[in-house]
């Protein structure tokens, strides 16, 4: 992954973008995410690492007015955007890539992204972004005119990104975009997607499994287990630490095992 650009670190309080504080949210009896407190700030890209089931989706759908929490608040550009209604949300200059990349299937690639514009009047700058994404993924613009259906996982995401960045966001929620596709792919995804946080400025929450990937491509990270945050730091700090190498990286090195092992011995004394 040395490929990707390194990202510019921004650790400091300033510049919120995106808060949520005590954030719970249940699906009936059950408690998918419990007490949830995160910050994204201005121009960085924010990750939240966690297994299958974590509740990772469950924060992107409570971001984005899908799901309504029990408990808690969440702050957007300096404004309450707690429970409103999604539409609402997405006129703040919030946009959520779902998990599953949906697109319209029925429709052209090119109408797929005049949906993602479909609040703006201005048509120059609408036209001026389409050449923009079609510059970020040049296989859209060879398959403006086919059914979206029709294209790849990988394609999909691209188009759902795309979408996404048509409505002229400050913020995108992206839910793993790693799902279902290749190692490859999935890293030319993520190289464009730093290239589009640096390029434009856009602010990322970035959800994922693929904690390797995820950790690479951010700034500032959170892990996430049944609902709850137990770890947050720099990526470049998180990337350090010998539990996410082992539990999250499937790394073992020589060292942490020597270290473990000592560990051990110490404390059968
Ligand atoms: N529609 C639903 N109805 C009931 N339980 C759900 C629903 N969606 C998710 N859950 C449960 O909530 C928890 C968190 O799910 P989710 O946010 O989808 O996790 P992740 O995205 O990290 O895989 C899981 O235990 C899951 O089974
Ligand atoms: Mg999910």
């Amino acid at each position: 992954m040395a490929e990707v650009i390194s990202p510019v670190v921004n650790a400091s309080n300033e510049n919120v973008l995106l808060e949520l504080l005590n954030v719970e949210s249940a699906y009936g009896p059950i408690k998918a995410i419990r007490g949830v407190s995160l910050k994204v700030r201005k121009g960085e890209i924010a990750t939240v690492l966690g297994s299958n089931g974590a509740g990772k989706t469950t924060i992107l759908k409570t971001i984005s007015g899908i799901i309504d929490p029990r408990k808690g608040s969440i702050t957007f550009n300096g404004k309450d955007i707690t429970a409103k209604d999604p539409a609402f949300i997405v006129q703040q200059g919030l946009s959520h890539v779902p998990e599953g990349r949906e697109v319209f299937p029925l429709l052209s690639v090119k109408d797929n992204l005049l949906m993602g514009a479909f609040t703006r009047s201005d048509k120059d700058g609408v036209a001026k972004d389409i050449e923009m994404v079609y510059d970020y993924f040049p296989i859209l613009k060879e398959r403006a005119t086919q059914d979206a259906g029709l294209l790849s996982g990988g394609q999909q995401q691209m188009l759902s990104i795309s979408r996404a960045l048509m409505a002229r966001p400050s913020l995108i929620l992206l839910d793993e975009p790693s799902l279902g596709l290749s190692p490859k792919l999935t890293k030319e995804i993520f190289e464009i997607v730093v290239r589009i946080n640096r390029d434009q400025g856009t602010t990322f929450l970035l959800v994922e499994q693929n904690a390797n990937m995820a950790l690479n491509a951010s700034d500032y990270g959170y892990v996430l287990e049944n609902g709850r945050i137990v770890m947050e730091d720099t990526c470049e700090r998180l990337r350090e630490k010998d539990d996410i190498k082992e539990f999250y990286l499937g790394m073992k090195e020589e060292g942490v095992r020597d270290e473990r092992r000592w560990k051990k011995k110490k404390n059968w004394r």
